[in-house]
């Protein structure tokens, strides 16, 4: 025996995380256990995250708030994309470690930019052009999707475009993408992690399916129902996309599978993702402790699927305002395999995200079963006017 074996594996490192939304909560529910200390930066005091990390009150983009945050921390990482690439650049070139870093986030954060890079890799990502105005949507086509270059999520900042005065709101608002309709069969997405080593690790393929009405994620099924050579290259092009990106953390890749049986790559997200919430009952490793690992340095986790799973947003009621009331929560309380995550959030407004619910099975089936029967049951209202 060696004094050497002795050693701690490393002494406690400290990460500091650009938002404190609910991502950077269940991040910090599971920082404990890697022995990790993290502090958020965000605007709202009480912020989702702060009931399990230290929380700096400053908006993204302060210079000097974001100074404060990397004085912290050993890594700084990012619960949102709408963070200045610039800005995260400024402390890289300080000395700050970001991860993923500001050339990736900027990769990533323009739209259009991320499909010139994707395209430049030979990633199958569809037809797509700039369009700015009338002239050059035109000259793009129609129909198509059109679609806000930057700061858009949860499908604001989508449209169909079927007549040149769809387009006029998003054009508005600044440079746009188009990109030609696909004749979506399914809508499939996984999670991919990378450390600085260049160690890669993904997650199972699963199914998003989406509420029409509202344009946003309704419910992930894992896995996917796929044939395996499907997985197969949904497997293969995300690694792809962020061994070509150099990315170092978590990574969401959408894909479109359409009717003809092709594959293309939707979109990537530089953070844990709403498709990846299910591995926290149901894979060996979460997609939050696996971002917190590749980041700081550590080894990847085993990324298995115990148990197949679906997973729901509970989002605030149509209505909803004030402070929330959560209905149900009994009812799923007595379901076997069903695991609710409420975010903290202190008011509730229409379609916000406030909690989601995973329910695992012993089939895909029984899981997708379960949870469709407690979507029904499970609502966030308000008690405000
Ligand atoms: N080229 C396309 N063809 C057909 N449908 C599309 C296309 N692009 C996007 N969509 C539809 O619009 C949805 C939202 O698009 P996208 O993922 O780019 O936006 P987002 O605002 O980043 O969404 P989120 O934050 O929910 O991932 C997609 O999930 C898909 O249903
Ligand atoms: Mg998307």
């Amino acid at each position: 025996m060696t004094a050497s074996n002795d050693k701690p594996e490393a002494v406690r490192r400290r990460v500091g995380i650009v938002g404190g939304g609910q991502l950077a909560r269940m991040m910090a529910e599971a920082a404990p256990d890697l022995d990790l200390a993290l502090t958020v930066l965000d605007p709202t005091p009480g912020a989702p995250a702060s009931e399990f990390a230290t929380q700096i009150v400053g908006d993204f983009d302060d210079r000097e708030a974001l100074r404060a945050l990397a004085a912290v921390s050993d890594v700084v990482t990012l619960d949102i994309e709408a963070v200045s690439a610039a800005a995260l650049a400024t402390l890289e070139e300080a000395g700050a470690t970001v991860a993923p870093s500001s050339r990736v986030l900027g990769v990533i954060q323009d739209k259009f930019v991320q499909k010139q890079f994707l395209a430049a890799h030979g990633l199958p990502c569809g037809r797509f052009a700039a369009v700015e105005d009338g002239a050059t949507l035109a000259a793009f086509g129609l129909p198509c999707i059109l679609k806000a270059r930057r700061h858009g999520y949860d499908g604001r900042g989508v449209r169909l475009v079927n007549h040149p005065d769809d387009a006029a709101p998003l054009l508005a608002g600044g440079p746009c993408l188009a990109e030609a309709l696909v004749d979506i069969d399914k809508e499939l997405a996984i999670m991919v992690a990378r450390n600085a080593r260049g160690e890669v690790a993904h997650y199972p393929v699963v199914e998003a399916v989406f509420d029409p009405a509202a344009n946003i994620l309704d419910t992930i099924k894992a896995p996917a129902a796929v044939s395996p050579a499907i997985a197969a290259r949904c497997t293969e092009l995300a690694s792809r996309a962020i061994v070509a990106l150099g990315g170092v953390g978590i990574f969401g890749i959408e894909f479109f599978l359409d009717r003809a049986g092709d594959i293309v790559i939707n979109e990537i997200s530089p953070r844990p993702h709403n498709s990846g919430h299910y591995t926290i009952e149901a894979c060996a490793t979460s997609q939050f402790e696996q971002h917190l690992r590749a980041v700081t340095g550590m080894p990847l986790g085993p990324t298995t699927l115990m148990r197949p799973a679906a997973s729901f947003n509970l989002l605030g009621e149509p209505q909803a305002h004030g402070v929330p009331a959560y209905r149900g929560l009994d009812e799923l309380a007595r379901t076997p395999g069903a695991v609710v995550h409420l975010y903290g959030k202190h008011s509730v407004k229409p379609y916000r995200k406030m909690g989601h619910v995973t329910v695992t099975g012993n089939s895909g089936h029984d899981a997708a079963a379960k949870a469709a029967r407690l979507r029904g049951l499970v609502r966030v209202e308000g008690n405000g006017p």
